[in-house]
């Protein structure tokens, strides 16, 4: 499984460097051809960021996301802690596999690992 990340500061994008499986920025792909992990920032309040929602917004994509991995800190409020992964399964019914403090923990990266592998 690949995993496709949005990262504005650098936090998901760490995560994604120390994983074993092929990582794509969502920047640099229109289209998923093959199923994927969305690991993604929660941005506003609670709020999924623009180019998640731009690129969910082809249905193939949609189709291909397997689960979501989400980042968030929790000085944003209980309500609204990595709320984009609490949207897209709302929307989209995808899984929200795991939640990770903002660059995550050495635990946090292992556990990540293993779920992505
Ligand atoms: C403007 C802004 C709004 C944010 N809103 C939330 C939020 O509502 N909930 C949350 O859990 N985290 C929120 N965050 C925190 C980020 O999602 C978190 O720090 C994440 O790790 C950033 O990932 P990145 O460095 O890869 O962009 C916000 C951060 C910023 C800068």
């Amino acid at each position: 499984m690949i995993v496709i990340y949005a990262s504005r500061t650098g936090n998901v994008e760490a995560i994604a460097a120390q994983l074993d499986v092929e990582t794509v920025d969502i920047n640099t792909i229109a289209a998923a051809e093959e199923d994927f992990i969305l690991m993604t920032y929660t941005d506003g309040a609670g709020d999924v960021p623009f180019e998640v929602e731009s690129f969910l917004s082809d249905p193939a994509n949609v189709q291909h996301m397997k689960g979501v991995i989400v980042s968030g800190d929790p000085m944003y409020g209980e309500e609204n802690y990595c709320g984009a992964g609490d949207r897209l399964h709302e929307t989209y019914g995808t899984e929200v596999l795991y939640r990770v403090e903002n660059a995550g923990t050495e635990a946090d990266i292992a556990a990540i690992r293993e779920l992505v592998k």
